[in-house]
């Protein structure tokens, strides 16, 4: 079974991340300036959720936030492999801050996140970019802070890596961007391999929390009146094998649900082979889960599904949603879906967009098939050109945005319970609603870290704008 990090092993980092303080401390005192940190995060939600607890070392250390790249003396890129573009990103940061790190050499540079759980591009950038002054895969990055006082003491660059990881780094520090939000994971990794993925490539095995971290950490973030918990996973579904079956993720659902609070909880992703009526009727019968689900579908095309290894059909998706949206009426239901799988036809792409106006999501995140190294689809013959899977892009981006348009203009005249999360755009407040949909509306600033009744008086696409509702 998973235990968590070896205490010895964190108790080390401790004593590092006070040593690193100690220098810190000595040369604010001798300079009068604090030296900046920056982490910039790409992808999904799991790397803003190890960037918290960077953060949360990195303040520790004596490091203050820093507001740019051009005012830190330390730049984190926390880095994303889903996709092509993604690493694309990367490299051109990492080629702007050359002159950076000449003009001031005291600038540390450092890389973590699933592009470093590549070897060949942390070979890639040990070779070209010396620049570069240390490298931390996603089972490692708890390490830091001894690679930073190895960098202060001897100016020592590091590549530490591991392939996998049979432990979880418990109780490290936080530094959330947000007071009102947070992520809890519940589980890393995902064993599912589909074919177009690299997560479990770079992610590894699943592997969960015990039940008593996850329900601690979340207990203590109501306390600290904490309004937005997501709890994360590849496929939350799984929550639980490796742990002898129970709890599952509904048991763990449920068993949260019981902490008392004014908050709301969401979760994501599910992978449709394991989503369950249990967990439809978890859902329904709690009283902090957002009735809102993302359930990724993928393709509309059983054949594309089949390649894919999804381990389900167009026709079994369907009555899943059905399903969900049986037990929740009013459920907000988002999905995923990748265009141009290798030996996708027009056909085939038809059937897509016919799942898509059949099952009519409230939103879609529509990706273009991206080429992966190690990952199945890598070397399937019959790629899609280009040109190709841009036109699908759009074609499918236009089908859906009449959808969430029509799906969005159904809740005009609701009151809908909006958390206001901050300062929008024109002196509006920003929050989102229940099913996480995104609204602007005018009130006071104290609301901001409150759930406030908005009526809806307009919808568009992508925001719905509201009226507070009664008196506040
Ligand atoms: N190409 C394009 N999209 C991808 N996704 C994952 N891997 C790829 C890839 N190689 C999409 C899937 C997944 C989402 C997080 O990213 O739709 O659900
Ligand atoms: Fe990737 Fe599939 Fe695992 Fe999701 S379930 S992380 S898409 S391999």
């Amino acid at each position: 079974m998973i235990q968590p990090v070896d205490r010895q092993e964190l108790q080390r980092q401790r004593q590092h991340m006070q040593a690193v303080r100690s220098l810190l401390d000595a040369e604010h005192l001798a300079t009068g300036r604090r030296r900046a940190a920056l982490i910039e995060t790409y992808g999904c939600q799991q790397n803003e959720a190890d960037s918290d607890r960077m953060r949360g070392m990195l303040a520790e250390m004596g490091f203050a936030p820093a507001e740019d790249r051009a005012q830190a003396d330390l730049i984190l890129f926390n880095t994303c492999a889903i996709r092509e573009h993604a690493e694309l990103r990367v490299f051109g940061n990492i080629g702007a801050l050359k002159h950076q790190k000449q003009r001031n050499p005291n600038l540390m540079l450092g890389i973590t996140g699933c592009m470093m759980q590549q070897p060949h591009r942390v070979e890639e950038i040990l070779s070209k970019y010396g620049q570069v002054d240390f490298i931390l895969g996603t089972h490692t990055f708890y390490l830091l802070p001894g690679v930073i006082l190895g960098l202060l003491q001897e100016g020592r660059r590091q590549a530490l890596v591991a392939e996998r990881t049979d432990a979880i780094p418990e109780d490290l520090p936080v530094r959330r961007e947000s007071a009102h939000k947070a992520w809890v994971t519940v589980m890393y990794g995902c064993n599912n391999f589909c074919a177009y993925c690299v997560v479990p490539h770079t992610r590894g095995r699943e592997i969960s929390r015990r039940p008593e971290h996850i329900l601690g950490e979340v207990r203590g973030l109501v306390l600290e009146g904490c309004r937005d918990i997501t709890l994360l996973g590849q496929n939350v579904n799984s929550y639980g094998r490796d742990l002898g079956g129970e709890p599952d993720f509904a048991d763990l659902l449920a068993d949260i649900d019981k902490i008392e609070g004014d908050y709301r909880l969401r979760f994501m992703t599910s992978h449709p082979k394991d989503a369950t009526q249990k967990l439809f009727d978890a859902m329904a019968n709690s009283v902090h889960v957002a009735r809102q689900l993302h359930l990724p579908v993928q393709s509309g095309s059983d054949r594309v599904l089949a390649a894919m290894n999804r381990r389900y059909t167009a026709a079994a998706y369907a009555e899943l949603a059905a399903r969900a949206r049986a037990a929740m009426p009013d459920l907000v239901l988002t999905s995923d879906i990748i265009v141009g799988f290798p030996g996708e036809t027009e056909q085939e792409f038809e059937e897509t967009l016919a799942l898509v106006r059949a099952l009519r999501f409230d939103a879609l995140f529509t990706f273009a098939f991206s080429r992966r190294k190690n990952t199945a689809a890598y070397t399937m013959k019959e790629q899609v050109p280009k040109e190709e899977k841009q036109r699908r892009l759009s074609r499918l981006m236009e089908v859906q945005q009449e959808i969430s348009l029509e799906k969005n203009r159904a809740h005009l005249g609701q009151v809908l319970s909006v958390l206001a999360e901050g300062p929008g755009k024109g002196g509006l407040l920003q929050g989102r609603t229940e099913g996480g949909k995104l609204c602007y509306f005018a009130g006071p600033q104290c609301l901001i870290g409150q759930f406030a009744p908005v009526r809806i008086t307009e919808a568009k696409t992508f925001v719905l704008y509201g009226e507070l509702s009664g008196s506040h």
